[in-house]
């Protein structure tokens, strides 16, 4: 089955209200029309609302960076489900490397999550991927394993295909060092061959898997013609929307 191509941008803890205005526009004026990308920008939850009225009658979505499991109540910082729904949120990313690095993100809560953003009919971008030491010492495969089988642990075949994984590895998150594109669709390749074991192959052959480390306009052509890549999750990127436009576009 062919895989529509998915790029998001996730501006991670950048932009005030004012700059976030200015960026969608940029967005929307550089690559609003696009059509056979689905496209997302995921902003800080302070500029979600602001941005959405910007990206009415566009084909870019809205996407959050993270989301509590919990419905509602006494969870003082969180945000819900239904929150993000309200400001019309599509997209959430959960399980960042960042989130699970600095903030006790696990396999379980990344769980939690995805069964919360399900159950909203809000669409999960699962982030996984290796840090360094974990490639160097020969792991990244269980490590992957264990993020993917964590992940998705309890969720029905029918859910699978409204997630996206995005292959993060950490040693190329925000260090301008890519994985070579044969390292991403390797990866990617791998993290496919799981979801066949979990579900089956026509599942594992519809579910996006998305590349996310240092992409930018000069890589993205390469690693998106790699066979199993179906997009990108942008960091640095995706704040200029020129740059977000390039890769959307590559030429
Ligand atoms: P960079 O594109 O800045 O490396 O960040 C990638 C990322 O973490 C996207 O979620």
């Amino acid at each position: 089955m062919a895989r529509k191509k998915f790029v998001a941008g996730n501006w991670k803890m950048n932009t005030t209200i004012d700059e976030a205005k200015a960026l969608a526009k940029g967005v929307v004026e550089t690559v609003g029309n696009v059509t056979d990308v689905d496209i997302a920008v995921c902003p800080p939850f302070t500029n979600l609302l602001a941005v959405a009225e910007i990206l009415k009658g566009s084909s870019v979505k809205l996407g959050a960076q993270d989301v509590h499991w919990e419905a509602k109540g006494a969870y003082t910082g969180k945000v819900s489900c239904s929150m993000l729904k309200s400001v019309g949120v599509t997209y959430v990313i959960v399980g960042h490397s960042e989130q699970r690095q600095y903030f006790h993100e696990t396999d379980e809560t990344v769980n939690k999550k995805v069964k919360a953003v399900l159950a909203s009919e809000l669409l999960p971008i699962i982030c996984i991927g290796e840090t360094l030491d974990e490639r160097k010492s020969g792991q990244m495969d269980s490590v992957i394993e264990r993020q993917v089988k964590g992940a998705f642990s309890g969720i029905e075949a029918s859910d699978v295909t409204k997630c996206t994984i995005a292959y993060e590895p950490v040693w190329a998150i925000g260090t301008g060092e890519t994985a070579t594109p044969q390292q991403a669709n390797e990866a990617h390749i791998f993290i496919r061959k799981i979801i066949e074991k979990l579900y089956d192959k026509e599942i594992a052959a519809s579910l996006r898997i998305q590349y996310g480390g240092s992409m930018k306009p000069e890589n993205a052509k390469e690693l998106l013609a790699q066979s199993d890549v179906d997009g990108g999750l942008i960091g640095g990127a995706s704040l200029k929307a020129s740059d977000f436009a390039g890769i959307v576009n590559p030429v």
